[in-house]
């Protein structure tokens, strides 16, 4: 029998890296200007870093699934955070507090607090407009790629009514008004719904977790969430000198984007720009993540190197 002090030194023995790798880190950090921002991290600390940030309405447990990934787990350091408004963050109620630089500063503080030298970001569809707003306040740039899951890495009068599919419309505005509770719930189904790509199939625990998210987010704070204000001079200027490198990965069985719209509105102004369709709907990484591994990692392999 083993005693106490016994089972302590051999539990001590187990190698460093292997006990960091099995370990999740989550930490609530402040940004610039004080809001709280919901952070954890789980891989391979020792590998290149990747910060994923979730879509419209939910927070980083999307990613539960696919930080579960063993090929994900043991390439990389995977870093997630709520958005400002969204899941496990703080949820200010004024317009101000959702301008564009405060979304490079709540990057740029979970950056600091995991020590992050050049991740690569991806962001799910509303997620991969926070691009922008890194490129925009950040110098020198501080990512080492970008990658959109079915999104547009800026948002826009330009862009926005061409990339969200007209059938989902009418189920945005239900989640983002605030006077009819049935409505407003009723779109925050269907919304989840159409995040895959046959809803039928997906275990019901799955969908209750992301309709969660929904709930505890007010739907004025939804629709503040994407108002922003973007300039993209930056974004594109990076795009055209080649400094930025960009990956375009969505599902064929889209229901919420128009990926088609997105790709064609950023490639004039992307030198390298890497578009990988899979069979999948809206949230690729759940339909399809191997494939969307597969798409990822083919990407973050050919990007120069840091220097
Ligand atoms: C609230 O929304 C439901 C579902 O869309 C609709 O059937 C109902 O008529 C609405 N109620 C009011 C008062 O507008
Ligand atoms: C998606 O966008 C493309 C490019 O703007 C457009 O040609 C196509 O008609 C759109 N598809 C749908 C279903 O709206």
């Amino acid at each position: 029998m083993y005693s106490i002090l016994t089972r302590f030194l051999l539990l001590g023995l187990r190698p460093f890296s292997a006990v960091l790798a099995s370990q999740s880190t989550a930490k609530i950090i402040a940004s610039r200007d004080g809001t709280s921002i919901y952070a954890d991290a789980t891989g391979n600390p020792a590998k290149q870093s990747i910060v994923f940030v979730h879509g419209l309405a939910l927070s980083g447990i999307v990613f539960d699934n696919f930080f579960a990934n063993d090929r994900l787990r043991e390439n990389y350091y995977l870093v997630r955070y709520d958005a400002r408004g969204h899941g496990r963050s703080g949820k200010p109620s004024d317009a101000e507090a959702y301008a564009s630089v405060h979304y490079a500063e709540d990057f740029l503080a979970v950056a600091h607090a995991f020590r992050l030298n050049k991740p690569v970001f991806v962001g799910w569809s509303l997620g991969s407009a926070i691009i922008s707003d890194i490129v925009e306040h950040i110098n020198p740039l501080p990512i080492l790629g970008a990658v959109t899951f079915a999104g547009s890495p800026v948002l826009g009068p330009e862009i926005l009514p061409k990339l969200i599919s007209p059938s989902i419309n009418d189920v945005l505005s239900a989640i983002f008004q605030d006077s009819n509770v049935t409505a407003c719930m009723e779109g925050r189904i269907q919304f989840i719904d159409a995040c895959f790509r046959d809803a039928t199939q997906v275990p019901f625990d799955l969908k209750a977790t992301y309709l969660g998210q929904t709930v505890v987010q007010p739907p004025t704070v939804a629709l503040l969430s994407l108002q922003r204000t973007q300039d993209p001079t930056r974004l594109f200027a990076a795009g055209q000198a080649g400094t930025l490198r960009l990956q375009q990965i969505f599902g064929d069985a889209d229901r919420i984007a128009n990926n088609s719209a997105a790709v064609e509105f950023v490639k004039p102004h992307f030198n390298f720009l890497t578009v990988d369709t899979i069979p999948a709907g809206h949230a690729m990484f759940e339909d399809s993540p191997e494939r969307t591994v597969d798409a990822l990692t083919r990407f973050i392999r050919s990007l120069p190197r840091k220097r």
